[in-house]
């Protein structure tokens, strides 16, 4: 079996010790029921639950809109600094545990200043936790502040101004929430003053959405990563583009299951991704509601589509290509994997 592997127990020992980057996390989304609940009860915050269990059965969606509902119920829970500290320190422990050596976090300032919580609040609980990790762990990290694409590019514009401050903690922006209906046109002027910051930009683009948003995310943003891009590989030409220039898309296997992108995990583009010669990367999207951290989402899509050991060293080769750090850092990880293997 498995190109390169004795067994599967092989290939996941394999996985767990690889040295990887994480290049699409939503902080918001690695909220664990248990922490919920902790927060909960020190908030004096009510929550439509019963017990943990009754969390995770409600975690079973049709679509990006059904997951994103329950999402931003769930982060109603994070009031003050050190609730935001202690979501992301969660994360980095798994992080570190699943060889995690570099992470590009996504958070969702609009998900928080919209019920009352301070910008500050928000970014200096996450940025003390990557500070921690990096000092103790040696986990380096970006910070990338979203857009929400449901609500308007004034709204956008507002929230880039109220990073102003901030903007030495914040390495980009991106762009999340209810895809269609919501095209990357949309957000045309408030990703060019971005650009023009000295921000890092990137969207997602072709989750549910048309091979056409994945286009304008080119065109019209500029971004310097594609996050999911499925939907690029209906379009030959854009798949070539995409392969051309270099492309990093950051691949999310375990979320496209979970919110039915994808009908089951042998259906799973990723394999035809890496065969057409495009730059995927996997990553775990929202892991607490979609089932896996990053080496749950690497060991699904190497058991489903059978992927090779060259196959799992590109991936992780990609997410440090794919990601923000310098040339030299870059190449130091690079050789961090030729040393494992
Ligand atoms: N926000 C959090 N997770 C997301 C996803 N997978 N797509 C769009 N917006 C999101
Ligand atoms: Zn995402």
């Amino acid at each position: 079996m498995t190109d390169g592997f004795a067994s599967a127990r092989e290939r996941a020992a394999f996985i767990a010790g690889l040295p990887k980057a994480e290049l699409h996390l939503h902080i918001e989304g690695s909220l664990e029921p248990e922490l919920m609940f902790e927060l909960a009860r020190r908030n004096g915050i009510a929550i439509p639950f019963a017990s943990v269990a009754e969390v995770r059965a409600a975690y079973a969606f049709s679509n990006l809109q059904d997951f994103l509902d329950i999402y931003y119920q769930g982060m109603g829970v994070l009031q003050t600094e050190q609730d935001f500290h202690d979501l992301t320190a969660a994360y980095l422990a798994r992080a570190n545990a699943d060889a995690v050596r570099h992470v590009e976090i996504f958070f969702d300032p609009q998900g928080h200043t919209e019920r009352g919580v301070a910008f500050a609040t928000a970014i200096g609980g996450i940025t003390r936790a990557l500070d921690d990790a990096r000092t103790r762990d040696g986990i380096s990290s970006r910070l990338i502040m979203c857009f929400l694409r449901h609500l308007s590019e004034a709204a956008a514009d507002a929230t880039l101004d109220e990073a102003l401050p901030f903007l030495d903690r914040i390495d980009g922006v991106g762009l999340d929430s209810s895809e269609v209906g919501h095209p990357p046109s949309k957000f045309e002027r408030v990703f060019a003053r971005a650009r023009a910051l000295g921000l890092k930009v990137v969207a997602h683009a072709g989750e549910e959405g048309p091979p056409a948003y994945v286009h304008e995310a080119l065109d019209l943003l500029k971004v310097d990563r594609i996050d999911h891009g499925n939907r690029s590989l209906e379009d030959a030409a854009l798949v070539a583009r995409l392969v051309s220039e270099g492309m990093t898309l950051t691949v999310c296997p375990l979320s496209n299951l979970k919110l039915c992108v994808v009908d089951d995990a042998a259906a799973h583009p990723l394999k035809a991704m890496l065969d057409a010669g495009l730059r995927a990367t996997v990553n775990s999207d929202d892991p607490s509601y979609f089932g896996g951290y990053v080496n749950a989402n690497y060991l699904a899509v190497a058991d489903a589509l059978d992927l090779s050991k060259a196959d799992l060293v590109t991936l992780a080769r990609n997410s440090f290509t794919g990601s923000f750090l310098s040339d030299g850092d870059k190449a130091k990880h690079l050789a961090a994997i030729d040393a494992y293997l």
